[in-house]
């Protein structure tokens, strides 16, 4: 087995949790060094027994001491692009944490940077593509059961102290997350587009700030049980001490609808202080029905013209994160990537055109307008021609 000699930039909790995956489906690691000011990771990969080697002033000192058999990017999303321009003068291969860039103007830019043959393979943890529920959706929808979708909801609703994590660390903050929508849906939203095989052509949203503000009363210090509320998680790099007193300008839930330029529809519903978690997919095709449920593992799907029981498929692995097993299964995907060739589930593409969408959807928000899409989609691909002559 090879071992693989890795640089990191931005060893916090997300890239940790990935090492650990990747440790624990038999990568040989050799984590060369770091580049992060406080790496929130370090007592995961301490848990995990895993070595975090040097400790570099900055991503270009770690980057000067290459090679490296995979740079790993798990910085705050402000940092993204900049660290994505300074792996790629370096040239060896990069896994970056998703969302791939912060803005409009970022995406753009990148855009025009890959379609440039020096780029190395950038490789993006949007990691529910490797979720064996959601490649058993994709495969159920392209197989064409489905027939022609026609209608979708989706949710995503978290716990209260998910919630009020974000409200503490970095995320709070559109200048480093980007919005919440970018940050914690993105995923989702890429895999719509992939599901409905185009593009969100108008999009509405609305959202606010009426969970974690300071002027809720009454906020409950302690669950039934007697543990402390808003408190579990260390929130890390840029944190604030109190989800309801910090200076958070990103929402805490909010809803969206797409047309997509094929006339298929979707809703979209998220909440970050849920007592009933759901990750929930529920898409209406003209051929049948499939709903997936995220949090518990668990698909069903029935032919519109079938009168017996449903199809039920279910996945064993339930795990904490409610990723249930996919950063294990992305691990194996990214091995199979460096080492034997293999296609890696997503392209930076498909993550520039899943943040495109969201950053629509929070443009519909904060102008209470209907967004029409294709002027952004011109410019995206404007900036992608440009760079192909
Ligand atoms: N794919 C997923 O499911 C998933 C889940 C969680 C987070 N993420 C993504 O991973 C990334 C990191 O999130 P996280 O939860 O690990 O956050 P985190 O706060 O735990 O880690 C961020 C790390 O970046 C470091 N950092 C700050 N400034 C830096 C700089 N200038 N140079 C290098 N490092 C710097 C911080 O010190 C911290 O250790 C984000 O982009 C986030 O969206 C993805």
């Amino acid at each position: 087995m090879k071992t693989h000699r890795i640089g990191v930039i931005g060893l916090g909790q997300r890239i940790a949790h990935v090492l650990a995956a990747m440790k624990e489906v038999g990568w040989s690691l050799d984590i060369a060094g770091y580049a992060d000011p406080a790496p929130v990771g370090a007592p995961i990969l301490k848990d995990h027994d895993i070595a975090m080697g040097k400790a570099y002033a900055d991503a270009a000192a770690l980057l000067k001491d290459g090679p490296f058999d995979l740079v790993m990017i798990g910085s705050p999303n402000h940092l993204h692009y900049e660290h994505l321009l300074a792996a790629f003068a370096a040239g060896y291969p990069i896994f970056a944490e998703k969302p791939i860039v912060r803005t409009e103007e970022e995406s753009f830019a990148l855009a025009r940077h890959l379609t440039d043959k020096k780029t190395p393979p950038l490789y993006i943890g949007l990691v529910m593509r490797s979720m064996p529920i959601v490649r058993a959706v994709i495969q159920h929808v392209d197989e064409g059961k489905l027939g022609d979708i026609v209608s979708m909801d989706a949710t995503e609703h978290l716990h209260p102290e998910h919630g009020g994590y974000l409200a503490r660390n970095w995320r709070r903050r559109q200048e480093w997350g980007g919005s919440y929508f970018l940050d914690k849906v993105c995923h989702d939203f890429d895999i719509f587009n992939r599901l409905m095989g185009s593009r969100a052509a108008r999009v509405a949203s609305f959202g606010s700030r009426r969970i974690f503000h300071p002027e809720r009363t009454n906020v409950r210090g302690a669950y039934d049980n007697g543990q402390p509320t808003y408190a579990l998680r260390d929130a890390g790099w840029g944190a604030a001490n109190d989800a309801f007193h910090s200076d958070m300008d990103v929402t805490d839930h909010q809803t969206a609808l797409v047309e997509y330029a094929n006339g298929a529809q979707l809703s979209f519903h998220s909440n970050t202080h849920v007592s009933l978690q759901e990750r929930r997919w529920y898409i209406a095709g003209t051929e049948g029905t499939l709903l997936a449920d995220l949090v518990r593992n668990k698909l069903m799907f029935r032919s519109a013209f079938s009168t017996g029981k449903p199809e039920r498929m279910e996945w064993n692995e339930r795990t904490d994160d409610n990723h249930n097993g996919a950063d294990q299964a992305m691990a194996r995907d990214l091995l199979a990537t460096l080492d034997k060739g293999a296609a890696f589930p997503v392209t930076p593409y498909d993550s520039l055109e899943a943040g495109l969408v969201v950053m629509a959807i929070d443009r519909a928000m904060e102008t209470k307008q209907v967004v029409d899409c294709a002027p952004l989609w011109a410019d995206y691909d404007r900036a992608r021609d440009k760079a192909l002559k």
